[in-house]
């Protein structure tokens, strides 16, 4: 049961797992908010071993439905609201969906597994937010860090990784938790810098950076964080944490450049049209300067490293949002809430 799988990291999660698994029935667990979209996902729709259940983490009795009718015997938690600004300007959906939600799949599960938990897995994907904020000498984020969680959305996600540990702990539920840092690919949505920065120069409009664009972030092409979901499924060890990250550290302003040479490129454009779109706004409040993740422990014990460098990660992502306007302008323009009426023949409230 894969929740939040109609997201941007959980619909690769889904995607890659129904492919490569056709004898296991993959379930995405998904409330639909504005965040979710299963156009995401309309090409495992014909898959046999795929079906949505549009359901919310927080409603113990759906998810408890969901665990028996379809036998779950694995939970890959990814609902959450993600996005930090955000959670700046509306701090309490965070707690509910991420700190009472986990919460609720914690609850829910123990009770239906009970003592019954040989092969099962309730794992949960974090952030390396949780970590707090490196200074630019600092060594990276490693399993042994301390929490120091400083925004609304971190904190958020801090306090759902302690109910798991809690749970693993007091009830012997059989739990890992993964701390990935920031991913880019495909199907994110565009209130995220990245696919922002490709679709405002495809606007022309202003390319809003906070602050001076100095701080740092640890890029990783989303297939490979679903790679490493999939190996940690199937290989990682219960009680566990692991760190995921691209080891490709890079500025918000480095980033913003190779962003707009890549798409002025495939637009036609010359060299530099672009710069002139570069706006400094004002800062994030309480930005985290920089993130790092250490990812030598899932190296080192379960032979992950990711796959995708950076330049090539960019241009399959440019090239993508580029060849799939259509999902850029259905997303932007709130367009996208529509399929799920089509297919599922009533409306999203
Ligand atoms: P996203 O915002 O794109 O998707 C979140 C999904 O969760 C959406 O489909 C949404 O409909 C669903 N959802 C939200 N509330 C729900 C609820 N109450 N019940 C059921 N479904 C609900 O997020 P994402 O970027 O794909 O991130 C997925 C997970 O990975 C999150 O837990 C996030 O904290 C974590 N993470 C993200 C990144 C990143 O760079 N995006 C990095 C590390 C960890
Ligand atoms: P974001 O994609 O929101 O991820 P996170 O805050 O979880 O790291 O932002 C990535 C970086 O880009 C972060 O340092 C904030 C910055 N940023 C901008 O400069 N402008 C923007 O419009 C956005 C959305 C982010």
């Amino acid at each position: 049961m894969v929740t939040g799988g109609a997201g941007f990291i959980g619909s690769h999660v889904a995607r890659r797992l129904t492919r490569r698994y056709p004898n296991v029935k993959v379930i995405v667990f998904d409330s639909l908010t504005y965040a979710g979209n299963i156009g995401n996902l309309t090409d495992i729709d014909g898959q046999t071993n795929y079906r949505f259940v549009h359901g919310d983490i927080t409603d113990g009795a759906a998810v408890e439905n969901t665990i028996r009718e379809y036998g779950v015997d694995c939970i890959v938690n990814l609902a959450a609201e993600s996005h930090v600004d955000r959670s700046i300007t509306d701090p309490l959906i965070f707690a509910r969906t991420n700190v009472l939600g986990t919460l609720t799949l914690l609850h829910t599960a123990c009770m239906v597994w009970g003592d019954d938990t040989g092969g099962k897995l309730f794992y949960h994907i974090s952030t390396d937010e949780v970590f707090g904020s490196l200074g630019f000498g600092d060594g990276p984020f490693n399993e042994e860090t301390r929490y120091a969680p400083r925004s609304p959305y971190s904190a958020s996600k801090a306090s759902s990784d302690h109910f798991v540990r809690a749970f693993g702990e007091t009830y012997g539920l059989p739990v890992i938790i993964s701390n990935c840092s920031n991913n880019y690919g495909p199907y994110q949505f565009p209130e995220k810098l990245i696919p922002l920065v490709i679709n405002n120069i495809r606007n022309e409009q202003p390319i809003p950076v906070y602050g001076t664009g100095e701080n740092v972030r640890d890029w990783l092409f989303v297939e490979d964080h679903a790679a490493a979901i999939d190996l940690i499924i199937h290989r990682g060890r219960p009680g566990e944490t692991y760190n995921i990250g691209g080891g490709c550290e890079l500025n918000n302003l480095q980033l913003v450049k190779k962003l707009i040479n890549l798409t002025d490129r495939i637009l036609g454009r010359p060299e530099g049209a672009s710069d002139g779109l570069v706006t400094f706004v004002r800062d994030r409040s309480g930005h985290d300067l920089r993130y790092a993740i250490d990812h030598t422990k899932i190296t080192s014990e379960l032979g992950w490293r990711p796959s995708t460098g950076l330049d090539e990660g960019l241009a399959k992502t440019v090239d993508w949002y580029m060849e799939n306007t259509g999902w850029l302008e259905s997303v932007t323009s709130g367009r996208y809430r529509e399929y799920y009426d089509r297919q599922y023949g009533n409306k999203l409230t």
